[in-house]
């Protein structure tokens, strides 16, 4: 729990205190408002519900489970996108701190890698505090990786790291409507 006091101005965790104050009511709604209304605490309301609906998941445990698994391949996506750029960067001319942040990066995604399956262990073991705290870390490591690469033309990359904050998020934030 240390942790979270470091990230205290994480506008992840004031969204999700910002769900704390309406606890699940999640029952009453039928699923695609359940959807939309998980959206409307995330901070990409657009992106959340674009990627949730159509197919909506039954429940919010539902949502969690899609929005987390989505989160574990695209993390192998960009894990394979760093490797296969820190090969290209051993034979192209670039600079040497073009491949330090790579490298740096294929560390935070190995970690956030092994944070989102603790997360999805955490899951299934029904400790949801667990759960909120891995992805946190995955998408704060995840976050370090995309400051690395600003402005540098790794749109790939920087595209799935983008799905693996949002999809954290989604699936921290369902867990307020379980
Ligand atoms: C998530 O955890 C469950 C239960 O331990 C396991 O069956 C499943 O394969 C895991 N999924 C992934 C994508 O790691
Ligand atoms: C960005 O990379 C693509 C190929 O990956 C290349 O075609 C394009 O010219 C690059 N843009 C800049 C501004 O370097």
């Amino acid at each position: 729990m240390a942790r979270f006091h470091t990230y205290v101005f994480s506008p992840l965790l004031l969204l999700i205190s910002v769900v704390i104050i309406h606890p699940s009511y999640g029952e009453h709604l039928n699923s695609k408002d359940l959807v939309e209304e998980v959206c409307r605490h995330t901070s990409s309301h657009g992106y959340c519900v674009g990627t949730m609906i159509p197919g909506p998941p039954l429940t919010a445990e539902g949502i969690a489970s899609t929005a987390l698994g989505w989160a574990q391949i695209r993390a192998l996506e960009a894990g394979t996108i760093i490797s296969n750029l820190l090969k290209d960067s051993a034979s192209a001319n670039h600079p040497h701190h073009y491949r330090v942040r790579l490298q740096r990066c294929w560390d935070l995604n190995m970690k956030a890698m092994a944070d989102l399956w603790s997360a999805n262990n955490s899951f299934y073991s029904k400790n949801i505090k667990a759960m909120v705290n891995y992805l946190f870390t995955a998408s704060h490591d995840t976050k370090r990786c995309q400051t690395l690469i600003r402005g540098r033309n790794l749109t790939g990359l920087a595209s799935k790291n983008y799905d693996i904050i949002k999809l954290s998020e989604i699936c921290a934030i369902s867990t307020k409507f379980f």
